[in-house]
């Protein structure tokens, strides 16, 4: 059974893909963000049992073009400023178009052999944009959480006793991580899957621009080793989720020397802006990490999924992960080959790096960093215009391009003006202008804006109050 289209077929479907791509871009990006759809409407949409003969391809690609485009968030467009969910770049579009068709199995040098070596210069490439070591090994994983959880597998593989990966821990001194109260869940879930456990991941108070208390630290280290614990590592946050705040890097270098710890900076969404002149120096000391994760998928502009894991000592992330069973052997000695299988948890995975070397190849570093740069201003705009408003007020200060903020017309109380930001983010949501996400700050409900799109102007930056104070006007 030959399952392909003749190659003119071939070429007129992609077309036709194309144009429904060329419409998203044409037509779409200004429409409602959020679909404003309930998850009962979308499953009424699809919902038809296991399909036992094909449809034609021309009326699917009009069930796509209809149905999973009309019921998308519009993630891509300039409006959307959730989560930290970067707008993709269309090099990129192509690059994943190309990687499907050639379906490399990025798990052993000979299935896979461009992938590999582009593999491996994106993440020399990507060390570099970061100011990362050049020595560094890595791997480009899924998401950030998985890339954390990998990173932290190493820590632990390197610090555990020599025999953890037989024996297990058990008998073993509990180990110990210190992440500061603001660190990703991914690191909760990681400790927990690593069998660290969540008690043992110290979660440390921040100061007044939410990075970690470095006094704080040390004292839970030495309280810690003193109770007969194991602390292994330390993490730092270039960049966190709720706020942008960047940790103090360089203290963290010196605590972890003085510590012996392994020393992990979780760089998912910070890492790329790290040598743009003006945040420059939040940034020093990520050079010196055992181990950094970097997220070309946030703010390279790469469209899902994409995560580095950067690791100084090549050998250390190869003893983490290398196990080579009798059906995986090939020529392994042959000529220098890598087997990316060695240097991460996953064995197959896609062609990641066609998209990130494209983009890098596309736009080069200036051009990237000038556009991360404008991001960081959209943020400080914001920031300037929520100050100069009388009726919002700021909640955390904007070391990158994160703004946290609430409507605070005058004359209400906490607890007003919380229920107030609630209804706000849930009516923003509906309403479909625009798409922000809630979160708390120092127990505050704060509205929260994402700027990594290049596609959003300083025009699209004054809308955002228009619409909020509209919308709580409607809410009375
Ligand atoms: C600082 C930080 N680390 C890790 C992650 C997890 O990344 P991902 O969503 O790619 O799993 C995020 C996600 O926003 C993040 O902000």
């Amino acid at each position: 059974m030959n399952l392909d289209f003749t190659p003119e077929q071939l070429a007129l479907q992609i077309q036709k893909a194309g144009q429904i791509i060329r419409e998203l871009y044409e037509e779409k990006l200004d429409r409602h963000v959020f679909p404003g759809k309930t998850p009962g409407e979308i499953q009424e949409i699809f919902d038809e049992s296991l399909p036992q003969d094909g449809i034609e391809i021309g009326k699917l690609l009009k069930k796509v073009r209809e149905d999973v485009v009309g019921s998308a968030t519009m993630n891509i467009g300039p409006h959307y400023y959730g989560y930290i969910t970067g707008g993709g770049n269309q090099v990129a579009i192509l690059a994943e178009m190309i990687s499907a068709a050639l379906n490399q199995n990025n798990l052993k040098w000979h299935s896979s052999p461009v992938s590999t070596e582009l593999e491996k210069l994106v993440i020399k490439w990507v060390s570099e944009f970061i100011g990362y070591s050049d020595k560094a090994a890595g791997a480009i994983l899924d998401g950030g959480s998985t890339a954390n959880f990998n990173c932290l597998a190493v820590a632990r593989k390197n610090m555990a006793p020599e025999n953890l990966s037989v024996e297990g821990m058990y008998g073993m001194k509990p180990m110990t991580i210190y992440v500061s109260e603001e660190g990703h869940s991914s690191f909760d879930k990681a400790v927990d899957a690593l069998g660290i456990g969540l008690n043992n991941l110290r979660k440390i108070p921040v100061d007044d621009q939410f990075r970690i208390r470095t006094d704080l630290l040390k004292a839970k280290i030495q309280d810690d080793r003193k109770a007969g614990l194991n602390p292994i590592c330390v993490i730092g946050i270039a960049g966190t989720t709720n706020s942008g705040a960047v940790d103090n890097l360089g203290e963290l270098v010196k605590i972890a020397k003085d510590e012996n710890l392994w020393y992990h900076v979780d760089a998912a969404y910070g890492g790329p802006a790290a040598k743009l002149e003006s945040v420059s120096h939040l940034f020093e000391g990520l050079g010196e990490a055992d181990s950094v994760v970097v997220n070309p998928h946030k703010w390279l502009y790469v469209p899902f999924e994409a995560a580095c894991i950067l690791v100084k000592e090549p050998e250390k992330l190869r003893r983490t992960f290398s196990l080579i069973p009798d059906y995986l052997r090939s020529n392994e000695d042959e000529g220098g080959r890598t087997d990316l299988m060695e240097y991460q948890l996953p064995l197959t995975k896609s062609f990641k790096s066609l998209k990130v070397w494209m983009t890098l190849k596309a736009f080069g570093s200036t051009r990237l960093r000038e556009t991360i740069q404008a991001d960081i201003d959209h943020a400080q705009y914001l920031e300037t215009l929520i100050e100069t408003s009388g009726d919002f007020e700021m909640l955390a200060p904007v070391p990158l391009s994160i703004t946290c903020f609430r409507y605070a017309p005058a004359g209400l109380d906490e607890k007003q003006l919380d229920e107030l930001n609630q209804k706000l983010a849930h009516a923003i949501e509906q309403d479909g202008r625009i798409f922000l996400t809630a979160t708390k700050i120092k127990g505050k409900t704060a509205l929260r804006t994402c700027f990594i799109n290049p596609r959003t102007t300083k025009k699209d930056v004054e809308w955002i109050p228009v619409v909020i104070r509209d919308l709580a006007g409607k809410l009375g």
